[in-house]
């Protein structure tokens, strides 16, 4: 297993894949700075996303998270960094990530639809029903694949998942 990264890691994937959370554990394995965008989003406007795109809409939250994501990346010590579901749709994140480990989490959208249902942070899906949620999901694939790592996180418990990202990190 890895035990120092060389560049920052990224995660991305789809709300509700996990990403916090594993990347916290695997910035705790590391010994490391784990960066989460949407929380550094919401800590600079002091409001929660849900009401960020409510008062100021998605393009404003959009450019926040671009910036924060440039900000992190501008870091030299590498670091753990989870991006927010819809941040690698965005070109200019996916082109200052050309230097970074991209790994993107893969989670069946029913297991996805399950975990949203449970939270009501993630204004996007507000009033969509399953096959809405499915349908973006559809859409962002092709985003997501271009990360340089898939890792199947499916049934998977989170110390499987970050172990296992771990290891493959070690083999690129
Ligand atoms: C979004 C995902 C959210 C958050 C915002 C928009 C998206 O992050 O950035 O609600 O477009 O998929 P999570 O993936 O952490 O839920």
């Amino acid at each position: 297993m890895i035990k120092k990264l060389d560049k920052h890691l990224v995660l991305i994937g789809m709300m509700a894949s996990g990403k916090s959370t594993i990347g916290k554990n695997m910035s705790e394995i590391l010994n490391t700075f784990f960066y989460d965008i949407d929380y550094l989003v919401e800590k600079s406007e002091n409001k929660t996303i849900a009401e960020l795109f409510k008062t100021k809409g998605e393009e404003y939250f959009r450019e926040l998270e671009y910036e924060k994501t440039r900000e992190i990346l501008n870091k030299t010590i590498p670091s753990i960094i989870s991006l927010g579901g819809g941040a690698f749709i965005n070109p200019r994140i996916r082109d200052i990530m050309k230097n970074t480990t991209t790994v993107w989490l893969k989670v069946d959208i029913s297991e996805i639809i399950k975990r949203v249902k449970l939270n009501n942070n993630r204004p996007l899906l507000y009033g969509k029903n399953n096959e809405e949620i499915g349908k973006i999901y559809i859409e962002r694939e092709k985003y997501y694949s271009m990360a340089k790592i898939h890792f199947n996180c499916n049934n998977k418990s989170i110390k499987t998942c970050v172990t296992g990202i771990l290891s493959i990190i070690e083999d690129h």
